[in-house]
């Protein structure tokens, strides 16, 4: 859950980060650190791109994870490319198709990373939560507005060249 007038706030500090004039790995490694600091339900912040029919994991500010590299379909990061859906969960106990990146997780959120003219998934914005329940559909509406940043912000020819946006 975040209140309208702090999510705005936060897109508008989203967007003067992702301007600075530092490489765009940087750039992205402090809008996570960023979204972590500022929202205390955000207990692991991270993007995974897409790389074929694999999620990699990119920047990311929390614990460790083993989970560096997802195959389309597996855990809750997987089924968001599998279903083209952002994903929602309650209660990460209560699913079956779950990958545990650490154990005091309780609920999680995926949203899409899309190519702004195209659609297409680039990636994903995960964040996972400690208590039962933390995310809901305006954590999704912010969380889509910062995807689109970030969608915004990767330079057409290095992505094309990393294979994060087909040409
Ligand atoms: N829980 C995810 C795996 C990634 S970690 O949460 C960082 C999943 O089920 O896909």
């Amino acid at each position: 859950m975040i209140e309208p007038t702090r999510a705005q706030q936060l897109i508008a500090e989203s967007a003067a980060i992702l301007k600075k004039d530092a490489p765009l790995q940087t750039r992205l490694q402090q809008l996570m650190q960023h979204l972590h600091d500022q929202l205390p339900h955000y207990h692991w912040v991270g993007i995974y791109w897409l790389e074929g029919d694999t999620l990699v994991l990119g920047p990311y500010v929390g614990p460790p994870t083993e989970h560096t590299r997802i195959p389309v379909g597996r855990g809750v990061c997987g089924t968001a490319v599998a279903e083209n859906a952002n994903q929602i969960v309650e209660d990460v106990r209560l699913r079956e198709n779950y990958l545990a990146c650490n154990l005091e997780t309780r609920s999680e959120i995926v949203v899409l990373i899309r190519h702004p003219e195209t659609g297409a998934i680039i990636g994903q914005i995960d964040v996972d939560g400690t208590e039962v329940g933390a995310f809901d559909q305006s954590d999704e509406a912010f969380l889509t507005a910062i995807a689109q940043q970030i969608a915004a912000s990767l330079p057409v020819e290095g992505a094309v060249s990393v294979g994060k946006i087909k040409p």
